[in-house]
């Protein structure tokens, strides 16, 4: 039974606004996005407003989720301020423009640190981020074998795609199933390679997510943190969207991050990009675990032979200049590429090899890096 648009507005029309009309009739909703059981859609309201709004966003939800062959309901109280108006209370975060309702994680005012004021996941010890200041690094590649090279150290792992711009992870990992839901509801993440595996690819196209804009970008980052029945896991890797800008700060700050991770190639231009990535972090107090070189030196297939046609070493240097960490280099190698654009990434499909040594190397400075941050904390 495929599910229409005109079912989720015919059930939202009998939801109530603070407005004192229907909620379809409050000019309140974005498009609603329905695809293959799975409704998608936010509520845009004032910041000042949000508080209100709450209980009307978990109605409409109730409501969509009621409607028969709806599989997963995510519905966003997206709460904009608009220019100019006072701060409300409790204040929005420093980049309020586009900051969805998030208000149980909203730090208390005048808390401390992001580690200690964001709601913590149960069963999840520990979230770090992995990042870069562009797209193109090789990031999900890296995430993907850092986690299989945490799992090797014999910790339970789970990873996040929450590249909502360009989920990749359903390709490298060659998952095309849908997440199941269990008993409550909750998806249940898929295990692939002995990882908990998540991604919004799972559940949208590709170019559905494309479109999303920035509010429900995190709106959906968030379900997929804590709607998800992640199970106990030692450290839950997520594969953040590529860049700097406003939705990655935003995610940076709503997400109970203990660390994050860089990952450079050894270019200048994404060392610059780079260094903007561990500006963010240090903006919302989260410890960076150190920076990765990615395509660092190039592999000769046949002979072995490397060469440094990137110049290599160039994030090394920047992590001593800058004080962070440097946790390994990973060679540009085809292997690489054509495991994980096959969906079989190199770590589980070789684990035999040079370059699952490499990322397992690198996974036991991740662990010790985190094991430190966590004991300043
Ligand atoms: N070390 C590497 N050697 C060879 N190819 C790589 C390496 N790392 C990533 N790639 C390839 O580069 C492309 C981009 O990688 P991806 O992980 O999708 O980057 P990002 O997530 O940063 O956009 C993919 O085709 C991937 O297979
Ligand atoms: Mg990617």
């Amino acid at each position: 039974m495929s599910v229409t648009q005109q079912q989720v507005q015919d059930v939202l029309a009998k939801v109530a606004s603070p407005r004192g009309v229907a909620l379809t009739n409050a000019g309140v909703l974005s498009p609603i996005a329905v695809n293959d059981g799975k409704v998608f859609f936010s509520i845009n309201v004032d910041a000042t407003e949000a508080r209100t709004w709450e209980s009307v966003r978990a109605a409409a939800e109730t409501a969509v989720r009621a409607i028969p062959g709806v599989s997963v309901a995510m519905v966003a109280l997206t709460a904009e301020r608009k220019p100019g108006a006072s701060p409300p209370s409790p204040p929005p975060s420093r980049h309020a423009q586009g900051v969805p309702n998030v208000a149980s994680h909203r730090p208390p005012q005048g808390a401390p640190s992001p580690m200690s004021r964001q709601a913590e996941i149960p069963g999840v010890s520990a979230v770090i981020a992995v990042a870069s200041g562009k797209g193109g690094v090789g990031k999900s590649t890296t995430a993907l074998n850092l986690a299989l090279g945490l799992r090797d150290l014999g910790l339970r792992v789970g990873l996040l795609d929450a590249d909502i711009y360009g989920p990749s992870v359903p390709r490298l990992t060659g998952i095309h199933e849908k997440p199941q839901l269990n008993d409550e509801r909750k998806m249940i993440p898929v295990m692939r390679f002995g990882l908990a595996i998540m991604s919004i690819g799972f559940l949208v196209e590709e170019d559905t997510a494309m479109i999303w804009r920035g509010p429900m970008v995190m709106s959906a980052i968030t379900q997929m943190l804590r709607d998800v029945a992640w199970g106990t896991l030692d450290v839950l890797v997520v594969d953040m969207p590529p860049g700097t800008g406003d939705a990655q700060l935003t995610l940076a700050q709503n997400v109970p991050l203990k660390g994050a991770i860089i990952i450079s190639t050894p270019q200048d231009l994404s060392l610059i990009d780079a260094r903007r990535g561990l500006a963010m972090f240090k903006k919302v107090n989260v410890p960076v675990l150190g920076i990765i070189e990615n395509m660092s030196y190039f592999q000769c297939p046949h002979c072995g032979t490397q060469s440094d046609i990137f110049g290599h070493g160039g994030a090394r240097h920047e992590a001593e200049r800058l004080g962070v960490p440097f946790l390994g280099e990973i060679p540009l190698h085809i292997s690489i590429r054509t495991t994980s654009d096959d969906g079989t990434p190199v770590v589980a499909s070789e684990p035999n090899g040079a370059h699952a040594a490499i990322y397992r190397a690198i996974a036991a400075k991740v662990r010790d890096q985190l094991k430190a941050a966590i004991a300043a904390a």
